[in-house]
């Protein structure tokens, strides 16, 4: 079967669409799936700081220009998760040919991954808009705080015009605020909400797997429930629940 493809993109930048790619991979790996993490932003990647790759050589960066083929940019980082990543060489970002990224993605079109998850550039480019088009499903990551809104709500009606069905939103740093309607605000269903946690902090500067660094952290709780949901897994309820039902 052919991987899912899943982009995660954003309005504004920071809000969390590298950490959640990562980490979402991490999880789905745990849930015995094979997937494949793309550091698409080709102009600001960061997917190889976060795994302890640190400047990788060959990335999606030469596969673009026609340097490297695909396989041996990919690197496996467990069992189960593979990462693309995108290299900083400002040649080869000079030289980068972003159009033939549907070309890359559509060779994983008989891979072994389950899933493939777009980590896209935030904003309304044609570099932001271009990986979106290549997805069975788009999820913008947005912050409860006005200006992550605004942006995002901007990036949905200008995907809506490029044809591309923005299918939810991931809340991420979320604290308990007056914005917690953003689903409504953005006319949206809400396909995981993520805490501000400071785990998530730790695992990014020990370049651990979250899910494994603090396995019961909300945040953990909370992405391992988005992986589960993308896996089409039953949501686990608790035994309350299970009694009230
Ligand atoms: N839920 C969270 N709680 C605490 N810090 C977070 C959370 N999500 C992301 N961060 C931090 O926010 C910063 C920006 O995250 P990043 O994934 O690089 O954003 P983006 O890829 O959207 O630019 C990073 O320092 C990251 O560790
Ligand atoms: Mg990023």
């Amino acid at each position: 079967m052919a991987p899912k493809i899943i982009a995660l993109g954003s309005g504004k930048g920071g809000v969390g669409k590298t950490t959640v790619a990562l980490n979402i991979g991490f999880a789905i790996a745990s849930l015995n799936k094979n997937v494949l993490v793309v550091d698409t932003d080709v102009s600001l990647p960061n997917l190889d700081l976060y795994t302890g790759l640190e400047k990788p050589i060959i990335t999606l960066l030469e596969v673009l220009n026609g340097t490297a083929d695909i396989q041996s940019a990919i690197y496996t980082i467990q069992m189960g998760l593979h990462i693309l990543p995108c290299g900083s060489s400002l040649q080869a970002l000079r030289d980068v040919n972003i159009d033939k990224l549907g070309d890359v993605i559509a060779e994983f079109k008989n891979s072994e991954f389950d899933f493939i998850i777009l980590d896209v550039p935030a904003g309304l480019s044609r570099f932001s808009i271009l990986p979106m088009t290549y997805s069975d499903e788009v999820l913008l990551i947005v912050n409860p705080d006005p200006a992550s809104i605004s942006d995002a709500q901007k990036v949905k009606a200008v995907s809506a015009l490029a044809g591309i069905n923005v299918t939810g939103i991931i809340v991420n740093k979320y604290i308990k605020s007056i914005y917690e309607d953003v689903g409504v605000k953005l006319g949206l269903p809400v396909f995981g909400v993520i805490p501000q946690d400071d785990a998530i902090v730790k695992a990014r500067d020990t370049k651990k797997p979250l899910i494994l660094l603090k396995p019961k952290s909300p945040s953990t709780k909370a992405i391992l429930q988005i992986a589960r949901r993308m896996c089409g897994i039953p949501e686990k309820k608790s035994i309350f629940e299970r009694f009230l039902r």
